[in-house]
């Protein structure tokens, strides 16, 4: 029987932080072997936010590197960048022409990203789901394993899959595929050390208010003994009054592999004195092999181009398929009957 199919991605803005890995990458690790997986590397996301020429490649090259050192098996799973695969900017543009303004004026990461920039606010900024549908839909994935931060983009691009359905398909015959997001309870949403009521993000100015994968022990240590906390003793899960409380537990939780009725038992009589420090080493242990398989691949650099070569020779054979077959049903001339 075939395999269901996965697709996600990460831009490479920034540096990769918790949520991203715990929101994210660790889910498709840890359910690889299960699907056919499609891992991009969304270069074309990143420029919709002002964006430095002189970094964009090595950035795209180091989370290339980082799916790898976090667990992606080539086996399973091809890696890719996106704006090596052409079929993902041309099915943007078809599904744009389709697309109704207002589903992209309502979209929240819109709203939030623009008010950011201000009167500069571009059209890629405003696009972006529309994109993120066609990175999607191209390789009629399945499954969309991702934060709870892109639940609203998924459901926009179930939207525009069935857009495209009802106006060129035919009763029997979709031509595109309606994909379920995948988002997990623990982790899907990973607060900044700074607000336990704000999500930890790349685009926080505040340094100390995200752990990135990369950051060194010292770092993780001086992140962790600075961040915010309260002085209630015992430290408990769920308690809607101590957002940070929960958020740090919850990090302990994924980071150390326990469950959360264990940790619940283990912290309950805790101080912040005693927890910090074992959150610290926590993080610090569960980023090390990471971290080293990280720069060994880095080190690797012509092994990591040769992945990202053959990945999207094979996303460019599945994502032209969908790309002809919209075509087709939208009544374009083939190319190969001029
Ligand atoms: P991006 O690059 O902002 O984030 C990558 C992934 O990390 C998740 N994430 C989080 N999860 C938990 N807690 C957090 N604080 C947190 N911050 C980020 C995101 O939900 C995401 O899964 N639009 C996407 C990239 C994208 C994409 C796609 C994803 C483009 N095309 C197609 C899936 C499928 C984005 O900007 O993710």
């Amino acid at each position: 029987m075939n395999k269901k199919r996965v697709l996600s991605g990460v831009q490479p803005t920034g540096n990769l932080h918790l949520g991203n890995y715990l929101g994210a990458i660790r889910n498709w690790v840890e359910i690889q072997s299960e699907y056919d997986n499609y891992f991009c590397v969304v270069d074309l996301h990143a420029i919709t936010v002002p964006h430095n020429p002189a970094t964009l490649a090595q950035d795209t090259l180091k989370i290339a590197a980082l799916y790898l050192a976090c667990g992606i098996n080539l086996n399973n799973s091809t890696i890719f960048v996106q704006s090596h695969v052409k079929a993902h900017t041309e099915l943007t543009w078809l599904l744009n022409c389709i697309t109704p303004l207002n589903w992209l004026t309502d979209m929240i990461q819109f709203k939030e990203k623009a008010v950011k920039q201000g009167e500069n606010v571009g059209v890629g900024l405003l696009d972006y789901p529309v994109l993120m549908a066609a990175d999607i839909l191209l390789y009629d994935a399945d499954k969309v394993p991702v934060g709870e931060d892109q639940k609203q983009h998924l459901e926009l691009t179930r939207d525009i899959a069935v857009r495209i359905n009802h106006l060129f398909g035919k009763k029997d015959q979709k031509i595109l595929k309606l994909p379920e997001p995948m988002i997990r309870k623990e982790g899907a949403r990973v607060m900044s050390l700074t607000d336990g009521r704000s999500k930890m993000s790349k685009s926080d100015p505040a340094e100390g208010s995200r752990i990135n994968i990369l950051d060194n022990a010292d770092t993780i240590a001086q992140k962790i003994k600075r961040c915010k906390t309260d002085p209630i003793k015992g430290l408990t899960f769920d308690d809607p009054d101590r957002p940070e409380c929960n958020n740090l537990l919850t990090l302990y939780t994924l980071l150390s592999g326990k469950t959360k009725e264990a940790v619940a038992v283990e912290c309950l009589d805790m101080g912040w004195g005693q927890f910090k420090p074992l959150l610290t080493e926590t993080t610090i242990e569960a980023l090390k092999p990471i971290q080293q398989k990280y720069h060994e691949i880095m080190d690797e650099r012509s092994y990591l181009t040769g992945v990202l070569g053959s990945g999207a020779e094979k996303a460019a054979a599945t994502a032209d398929k969908t790309l002809e077959r919209v075509k087709g049903a939208m009544g374009y001339l083939p190319p190969a009957i001029l």
